[in-house]
């Protein structure tokens, strides 16, 4: 039994209280949509009382010195050193500080993406915030060029660069990095202690090669604030997803926000296959136990915020 209540409400925004499979229709692009400002709004405080996405988009260079020791958010036995590098692309003001956008996109990974013509679509929105370092030039068409931030979590470097075994893929990564211009790079760097190299090679990488990125490190507090506010919303997700994660961040500073590339789901509407990812070949595994997302969830409570227009979930072609 999935549903979510908006707190707060004089009429909560009860959504589902079936316990059928996860009907994921989603009207089509062109049908019409409306934003529902005060929905939005009531969202947005709701938020703030779990979390403030201005301060806890980053740790701050004043919070924090070289030598400290962390604790993983994940593994609170393990523990962590704050580098020297790590301080030194340490923000000293918020990312976001006195941010307001009137309209966000937020590109999530799905194979969905493929050949639905959103590119420009998603570029035109105000500010554009993308996942885990995921390519853009092969796929402009599809899912845009303009990326204001992008996410990166510590597997990526495994996953998309080979852990950066040889100067090829050390290449590829400074590339990457480079293409980003100025953008904020968002790196949850405390949540696991797997990442823990792999941040350190990224650091170093920036500072030696001079990049041209906004760091940001998410707040020790966030990821348990995004999942208290969603739990509250009666939505038990076990870990929230780097998607669901920016949206919640997002309600703090865009007017409308519109998903794209969301689609946990290996057939699309008209039943055809759908790739996990729209750049790689990793499958569906978001269902088995191990997993430490539970997607198909989080889509059921975007889809209903897509419905009550607190959102957009863009799943098919764009006009
Ligand atoms: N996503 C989705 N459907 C997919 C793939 C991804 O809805 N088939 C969304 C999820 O919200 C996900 C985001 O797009 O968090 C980015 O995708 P990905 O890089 O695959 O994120 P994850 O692997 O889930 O990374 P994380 O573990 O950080 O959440």
């Amino acid at each position: 039994r999935a549903e979510v209540v908006i707190n707060g409400s004089s009429s909560p925004a009860v959504v589902d209280r079936s316990n059928e499979s996860i009907k994921h229709d989603i009207q089509p692009a062109s049908s019409k949509w409306r934003h529902n400002q005060t929905l939005s709004l009531r969202i947005r405080k709701q938020i703030l009382k779990f979390l403030d996405a201005e301060k806890d988009i980053s740790v701050l260079k004043g919070t924090l010195k070289p030598g400290d020791i962390i604790h993983y958010i994940f593994d609170r036995d393990s523990t962590m050193n704050v580098s020297q590098n790590l301080y030194e692309l340490l923000p000293r003001t918020s990312p976001l500080k006195n941010k307001h956008f009137g309209t966000c996109a937020i590109v999530g990974n799905s194979g969905v993406l493929l050949n639905s013509g959103c590119g420009k679509e998603i570029d035109a929105h105000s500010f554009v915030i993308r996942c885990n370092l995921a390519p853009v030039q092969e796929y402009a068409r599809d899912v845009g060029l303009k990326t204001d931030l992008v996410t990166m979590n510590p597997s990526v470097i495994q996953r998309a660069f080979e852990d950066l075994v040889n100067a090829t893929w050390r290449e590829k990564l400074l590339q990457r990095l480079h293409s980003l211009n100025g953008s904020i790079l968002w790196i949850p760097a405390f949540m696991a202690r797997g990442g823990k190299e792999r941040v350190e090679w990224v650091n170093e990488l920036i500072l030696k090669h001079h990049v041209n990125v906004r760091t940001a490190y998410p707040s020790l507090r966030l990821l348990h604030a995004v999942r208290g506010y969603w739990l509250t919303n009666k939505v038990h997700i076990k870990r929230p997803t780097t998607g669901l994660l920016m949206y919640t961040l997002a309600t703090r500073f865009c007017n409308q926000i519109y998903l794209y590339g969301f689609w946990p789901f290996p057939l699309d509407q008209n039943q055809n296959p759908v790739k996990y990812h729209y750049y790689d070949s990793l499958k569906y595994g978001y269902t088995s136990q191990a997993s430490p997302h539970t997607m198909p969830l989080e889509f059921k409570a975007l889809k209903s915020l897509h419905e009550q227009g607190a959102l957009k979930l863009t799943v098919g072609q764009c006009d």
